[in-house]
């Protein structure tokens, strides 16, 4: 799932090695899971509701960029809902048999969790259409004129998809959802409560201060408050005598890993240097910046820009991406006056999307 490369990074789009021993941080209950409070609002109302029918819960589609915890949250809507849950992803179900026999095994109200679901081959998503929409496995016996087609019962089951790209989902596939779900990036208040509450399972004493730094050098994302706060923890337990991650260890430790004043890694700042230096600023797409900064394309639009556009440091227009000058003022670079009016011209002609498109 990850590659040696992903293993030194603060920022990727998949778990690490670390990450999958995370589970232990894991909220298991709405209660205990922080933040995103709409949907955890609403979703409590669909449980419940489903509940009290005595209905499997509709299908369920998370989407937002890797790191906020939508694997988290499908353990615990199966928990709530009392259910079992089967985890799987798309790139996992190679051939429709897979899949089918994947649904074969499922019992009544079971939760089937794909995450990267958009990476479904089509011939796989097309087994899960008629088994989303009617319970049922569509299967053709024999081949040519004397072909038949046989349909099985599936149990009643409730499929949760997760997907960091909602906009390459096949709009069949999307429809057949009934909830659909946006997670955002969380507040450094949120944050901090999240750190507070890892440390004290990680049995490590943090000062408030430091649990803010973390949290407010996080990018918005849980998964990378976890990482910072496990390698706080490294640097306390060898640099600091009472093992104690106070504000001047977790300043030092953040700075030796580049994790600059708003959370910036190395990768983000090569991206924006690039649109800048090399590209005049922008608008230039996203495939040349990747190019140009040998980063796979996936990981700047999954990873990097929806961090960079909460921030007001990159914009997106129909022509590609542009740096804002808040990313040339962190950067200590000159805005130069024309490109100061094409970015007002941008704004002006609405040309520079909103990021939640
Ligand atoms: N770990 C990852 N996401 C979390 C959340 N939303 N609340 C608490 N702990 C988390």
């Amino acid at each position: 799932m990850f590659d040696i490369e992903d293993e030194d990074r603060l920022i990727t789009s998949t778990r690490n090695s670390e990450d999958t021993q995370e589970n232990s941080l894991r909220p298991k209950c709405m209660s205990d899971y922080i933040g995103q409070d709409k949907i955890k609002n609403n979703l409590e109302i669909y449980i419940t509701a489903a509940r009290n029918r005595g209905e499997a819960l509709d299908h369920v589609l998370l989407y937002g960029p890797p790191g906020l915890g939508k694997t988290t949250l499908s353990h615990i809507i199966a928990s709530e809902m009392g259910s079992q849950i089967r985890v799987t992803s798309g790139p996992a179900i190679e051939k429709a048999g897979d899949l089918a026999a994947i649904l074969t095994n499922l019992a009544d109200d079971d939760i089937l969790f794909i995450d990267e679901i958009h990476r479904l081959n089509r011939n796989v998503e097309e087994v899960l259409y008629p088994a989303m929409e009617d319970y049922a496995l569509d299967i053709v016996i024999g081949k040519g004129p004397s072909a038949r087609s046989l349909r099985i019962d599936l149990p009643r089951f409730t499929l949760i998809g997760a997907t960091t790209k909602a906009g390459m989902l096949t709009s069949p596939l999307r429809d057949r959802f009934g909830v659909n779900l946006r997670l955002e990036l969380y507040t450094p208040e949120d944050l901090s409560v999240i750190v507070d509450r890892s440390a004290s399972l990680l049995n490590v004493e943090i000062d408030s201060e430091a649990t803010y730094e973390i949290a407010r050098r996080s990018r918005g994302t849980p998964r990378i408050a976890n990482r910072l706060l496990k390698r706080m923890r490294d640097f306390a337990e060898v640099l600091s005598e009472d093992k104690r991650i106070s504000i001047e260890l977790a300043r030092k430790g953040l700075s030796l890993m580049e994790v600059d004043d708003k959370g910036l890694d190395y990768i983000d700042r090569k991206l924006l240097t690039a649109i800048i230096d090399t590209f005049n600023g922008g608008p230039v797409g996203l495939d040349t910046i990747s190019a140009s900064v040998g980063e796979d394309s996936n990981t700047l639009e999954d990873v990097c820009e929806p961090y960079l556009m909460q921030i007001g440091f990159i914009a997106r227009t129909p022509r590609g991406r542009v740096c804002l000058p808040a990313a040339y003022e962190h950067l200590g670079k000159r805005l130069p006056e024309d490109k100061l009016e094409q970015i007002k011209q941008f704004e002006k002609e609405g040309i520079i999307k909103d990021e939640k498109e």
